[in-house]
């Protein structure tokens, strides 16, 4: 009994130890079948890419929303009662090209960010490299294949990009950095070579619709003149491509800023196609004239006041424009004499620069063509220097004083610069004239109009107004050069057409709006 008692035993024993035996194999084997169980590395790759695209696509809604939240005041603007009243164009052609105008704009509004692209060729790449990964000996741990992904996805940003930065762990510090470095490309390019393009996206406005801010003597649209190619003409930088002015990135740019036109008319034909360019030519913004704040008053006597200054309210942004034709301070030397003559202090800036600089983000002045004995004479202004008559014959001729006047004025916005440190000062150089024949009082004409007639490309790398180069070297003044691009446009002038001119006399110096000036501010725009 004994014996069989253990057989049996010894039988159950074995019984139960070849099943725990078995159990451990299979849940050995059970264990160590990795592909059968874990869940696929696509699953994680996934996961991390999607994590990623969400990432960047927030960044890309905020930024998109930004745009389309500054943009969309323009468009309830557009539908207010103010510009349905105000559209009683009835010239069809005009309406046309307004439209058209409007309609690029607002595609450029609602062309997706670059970025939208990139971001589709890196989730491309992502899943091109994916089988990749999945052939990777099974030793590889979870963490280093995420960052390996993590890895890739950046390197395909920041080639996509294009740009040389060195890959860094954060990719808001890299995107800070690209817009630096493309910045600082864009700062370095040379604006003034280049060549006039023909571009069917030209005007940037209708000069019969800017009624609100183009004076009526510069809307060649409001004149009989009947050739309107000049209109077309964009002008194309060499070495570099030139961002396009768009008024509500202006605004954005210009958030809580000031910009000021102060030189002679052709500053304020600037000024001009500046407030046409940023509205578009209509009227959609909200817009106060401000002009008291910068002490524009019309004085007693006079026709006009020294200037004047507008702010879109949306954004905060002045934009100003103050009368100083020779760039220096005058003032009356009898002031109880109407008749007093007038001291032309060529060593001082204007009194408005001094004491409004302050309020100023961006200073763009020029002075040139009232240098001249006429304007001296009828204004009975007398140079002085050091607050005296001037008696050094050196700066006796005129185009000495005007020399002089330009070195002393830019340097002393330079010397400001420490003072102001956020300002931006540029001088513009001269805008040539085109009389031929004569001058604007003897018989001189510009009846070319034909664009591109004399020229088309400038690749001189000095500018043609070399007083103005001159006087910008060395300082914190940027040169705003304008000259020899605008020399070969001698069909964009008021011509003969002049609402105001008699018979016979020609306005070769001013310029049609829309025109030639609208592309000084397009490289302003780029500059700023
Ligand atoms: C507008 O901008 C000026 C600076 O140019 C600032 O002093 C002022 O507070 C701003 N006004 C508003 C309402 O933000
Ligand atoms: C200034 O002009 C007034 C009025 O013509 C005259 O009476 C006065 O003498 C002048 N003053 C000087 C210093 O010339
Ligand atoms: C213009 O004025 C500056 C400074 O006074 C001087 O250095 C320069 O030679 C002048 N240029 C001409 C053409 O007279």
């Amino acid at each position: 009994m004994k014996r069989g008692a253990l057989k049996a035993r010894a039988r159950d024993i074995s019984v139960v130890l070849v099943v725990l035996v078995c159990a451990t194999v299979g849940i050995w084997t059970w264990d160590s079948t990795p592909t059968a169980f874990l869940p696929p590395q696509r699953h994680f790759l996934k996961l991390d890419t999607e994590e990623k695209v969400e990432r960047i696509s927030t960044a890309q809604n905020t930024e998109t929303k930004d745009s389309y939240s500054s943009a969309t005041p323009f468009v309830n603007k557009e539908q207010s009662k103010e510009d349905h009243t105000d559209n009683k164009d009835t010239e069809e052609e005009k309406e046309k090209q307004v439209e058209e105008v409007s309609v690029s704009e607002t595609n450029q509004g609602k062309t997706p960010p670059v970025e939208e692209k990139n971001l589709e060729q890196v989730e491309q790449e992502v899943i091109v490299s994916e089988p990749k990964h999945q052939k990777t000996p099974p030793t590889t741990s979870e963490e280093s294949k995420l960052k390996k992904v993590k890895q890739e996805v950046s390197v395909g940003e920041a080639e996509a990009k294009t740009t040389h930065i060195e890959k860094t762990t954060q990719d808001q510090e890299k995107k800070t950095l690209a817009t630096d470095e493309a910045k600082k490309d864009i700062k370095a390019c040379n604006y003034a070579k280049g060549k006039w393009v023909v571009d069917k996206h030209r005007p940037l406005y209708s000069g019969s619709r800017c009624k609100q801010w183009l004076a009526s003597m510069w809307a060649c649209r409001l004149m009989k003149r009947k050739d309107f190619a000049f209109e077309r003409l964009r002008w194309q930088p060499k070495d570099c491509s030139m961002e396009g002015f768009e008024g509500s990135k202006f605004l954005r740019r210009m958030q809580d800023k000031t910009l000021a036109f102060v030189g002679d008319s052709l500053g304020r034909q600037q000024f001009q196609s500046m407030m046409c360019m940023i509205t578009g030519g209509k009227k959609r913004l909200h817009v106060l004239n401000v002009g008291r704040e910068f002490g524009f008053r019309t004085p007693r006597g006079r026709a006009r006041p020294g200037g004047w200054a507008y702010r879109f309210t949306q954004t905060n942004t002045t934009v100003l424009y103050h009368w100083s034709s020779t760039l220096c301070d005058i003032e009356p030397i009898n002031i109880s004499n109407p008749l007093t003559e007038h001291a032309m202090h060529l060593d001082r800036p204007p009194a408005f620069l001094r004491n409004y600089l302050h309020k100023i983000n961006v200073l763009v002045m020029n002075t040139g063509h009232h240098w001249n004995r006429g304007k001296l004479n009828g204004n009975r202004w007398v140079m002085h220097v050091n607050g005296a008559p001037n008696a050094n014959r050196k700066l006796a001729a005129l185009g000495d004083a005007k020399n002089f006047t330009i070195h002393s004025t830019v340097s002393w916005v330079s010397s400001q610069l420490l003072n102001h440190p956020g300002l931006k000062a540029f001088y513009r150089s001269l805008s040539p004239r085109h009389f031929v024949g004569g001058e604007w009082n003897t018989g001189g004409s510009c009846d070319n109009t034909t664009p591109m007639s004399i020229g088309k490309e400038v690749l001189q790398e000095e500018s043609s107004d070399y007083s103005a180069g001159h006087a910008v070297k060395g300082t914190g003044v940027k040169l705003l050069d304008v000259t020899a691009l605008s020399r070969v446009r001698d069909e964009g002038h008021i011509s003969r057409f002049s609402i105001s001119a008699k018979r016979g006399v020609q306005d070769c110096l001013h310029w049609c709006l829309p025109g030639v000036p609208d592309t000084w501010n397009e490289i302003l725009f780029a500059m700023i």
